[in-house]
């Protein structure tokens, strides 16, 4: 993209999906403003934050959409997942039910969005160590099987959140 004037701005819109209470609000609340909440609510309807990021010394925008796993605080699904060229679809690594409904939230994915948005399946709370239901060669798999990056997260200690948001952005750009 060596044509592009130097001061355009890339604006990528990003979407968080996966069941209720896997951490996607807080993963993005570190991500955006380094916030951690450990009592928050559920999602209702549609939030979003635009963070900037440097990838390769170039500034990007990313609107990171996030909206209620809890089917009855949705939004409305095809405006959510409208203009969306990345994705992360989350499950929580201390509850397996979460893992299995990936392949539902994949599917709406297809469904809605365009067909090469860039998706990565996030294992989240690893620092639930003793409480993990699904292994990392489970999600590993499953990533594999799909097509689909693949990283495990910590929203409360941090790790990898930020590689999660740079592994999308990265390969959109
Ligand atoms: P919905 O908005 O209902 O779809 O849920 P959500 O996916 O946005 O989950 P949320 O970020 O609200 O987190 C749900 C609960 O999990 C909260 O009590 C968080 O504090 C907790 N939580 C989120 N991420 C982590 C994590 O990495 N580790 C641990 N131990 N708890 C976490
Ligand atoms: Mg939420």
């Amino acid at each position: 993209n060596g044509d592009e004037e130097q001061s355009q701005d890339y604006l990528f819109k990003i979407v968080m999906i996966g069941d209720s209470s896997v951490g996607k609000s807080n993963l993005l609340a570190r991500f955006a403003r380094n916030e951690f909440y450990p009592n928050s609510k559920a999602t209702i309807g549609v939030e979003f934050q635009t963070q900037k990021m440097n990838i390769d010394g170039k500034e990007i925008k990313a609107q990171i959409w996030d909206t209620a796993g809890q089917e009855r605080f949705k939004a409305v699904t095809s405006a959510y997942y409208r203009g969306a060229v990345g994705a992360l679809v989350v499950y929580d690594i201390s509850r397996h039910q979460t893992f299995d409904t990936i392949g539902r939230w994949l599917n709406e994915l297809k469904t809605y969005s365009n067909m090469n948005v860039v998706t990565i399946l996030v294992g989240n709370k690893t620092d639930l160590k003793d409480a993990r239901e699904v292994s990392t060669a489970e999600g590993k798999a499953l990533a594999e099987a799909q097509g689909l990056f693949f990283i495990e997260t910590s929203a409360l200690d941090s790790s990898n959140v930020a590689a999660a948001f740079q592994t999308v952005v990265r390969e959109i750009y």
